[in-house]
């Protein structure tokens, strides 16, 4: 068994109810990591010794970011979707099934390696938790082999087998739902944690989503929602209905939504990527916040509406366009994904938790959002 001893922290966030409120920080402190949890946080000069020590040079040090929501496992490129809509073309629902029809085409070797590969910028970008969905595949094998790759690179995997209709049934859309709540949640369910319905105009209707998210949660799974994105829709106060750990996109909102969310404890999750890349109006996080709801921080890296794997990118964007000071925007990159995912070992930094850690190159968290562009991430730990 090796200790790691972390000191000479400048600043350090826990996001540790029992020290602070919000991101609770610590100055000049010291961190041990023992067995890949974090065993000892206390003042530099009282530090234990250990085996081996990292000294942080009085910068910052934040818990790792758990990006809670990502579709990883595709095939192919869409930037000339991208390069339409900054030249005013909208974002639609529709450009999905170009990505199924590539993934479909490829082998488990070239997806896992895609994969693997956005994996890995992410934590060189101080992401340290990762939930994945599948979703480009559509077929029963197709979202069996997604879920299967995506299992190998996280547990946070999930079905998104209801992503869009898939060509070959758009005249019996019924069918397809019968597929998805049958054969292909039996096929998937090993692999999968939660399920996942994109209920929007050209994807998923309310009574279908329903029907969906039920036949997942009577398998075991955990529900989550992808709901007003495109425009608003009870689609929201439906996933709070159901237990829906969280709905994700929530550009679109009317007040009984907010009301719903704030009064749940189900995660309103924003995704400030996608409206960059589709030039939508931004996310209201101050509205979420000042009415009492969780808010989450995560990339949705796709191919399709946002092509980021950068944390830091989305903090620079949520404390920009959002309404969040720096504090709620990291606070909902670490702690409040790790509430969508439903989990207490990752997104704070207390005695027990996983020791997932990123030294930033910098004084402070607030220069993720002063500093945007600037790879400020210098070190990860992972466990
Ligand atoms: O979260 N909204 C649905 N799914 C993705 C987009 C997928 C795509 O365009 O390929 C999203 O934005
Ligand atoms: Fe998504």
């Amino acid at each position: 068994m090796t200790t790691t001893l972390i000191d000479d922290i400048g600043l350090l966030v826990t996001n540790d109810p029992r020290v602070g409120e919000l991101t609770a920080e610590l100055r000049d402190v010291a961190v041990v990591i023992e067995n890949g949890l974090i065993a000892w946080i206390g003042d530099t000069k009282a530090a234990p010794a250990a085996d081996e020590r990292v000294s942080a040079g009085g910068r910052c040090v934040i818990p790792g970011f758990v990006d809670s929501h990502s579709h990883l496992v595709f095939a192919g490129d869409r930037s000339d979707e991208f390069e339409a809509r900054m030249k005013g073309e909208r974002y639609a629902a529709g450009g999905i099934r170009r990505t199924v029809g590539l993934t479909r085409a490829a082998t488990d070797d070239a997806l896992l390696a895609n994969a693997a590969a956005l994996v890995a910028e992410m934590r060189a970008q101080g992401t340290t938790t990762i939930e994945i969905k599948s979703g480009y595949g559509l077929t029963v094998e197709d979202e069996t082999r997604a879920l299967r790759l995506a299992r190998t690179l996280t547990e946070e995997t999930t079905f998104l087998g209801a992503h869009v209709v898939p060509a070959e049934y758009t005249d019996r859309p019924d069918d397809y739902v019968a597929l998805v709540t049958g054969e292909m949640l039996d096929a998937v369910a090993p692999y999968a944690k939660w399920i996942d319905v994109f209920c929007e105009t050209g994807a998923f209707d309310l009574d279908q989503a329903r029907e969906i998210l039920t036949a997942g949660l009577a398998r075991g799974l955990g529900a989550r929602m992808h709901a007003g994105q495109l425009g608003e829709s009870a689609a929201v106060r439906l996933a709070v209905e159901l237990g829906a750990a969280s709905v994700d996109h929530c550009t679109f909102l009317g007040d009984a939504d907010v009301d719903a969310l704030a009064g749940s404890d189900t995660v309103a999750t924003l995704l400030p990527g996608v409206e960059f890349s589709t030039r939508q109006q931004y996310p209201d996080a101050r509205r979420l916040l000042d009415a009492g709801a969780t808010v989450a921080i995560a990339t949705d890296c796709n191919p399709g509406s946002s092509f980021t794997s950068s944390m830091p990118f989305c903090i620079a964007v949520a404390v920009r366009d959002l309404g969040m000071s720096p504090a709620e925007a990291l606070w909902s990159a670490t702690a409040g994904g790790a509430r969508a995912l439903r989990r207490d070992d990752v997104g704070v930094l207390s005695v027990g938790a996983r020791a997932d850690l990123v030294l930033l190159d910098a004084p402070s968290y607030v220069h993720l959002a002063y500093r945007p562009g600037v790879p400020l991430v210098g070190r990860v730990i992972s466990g």
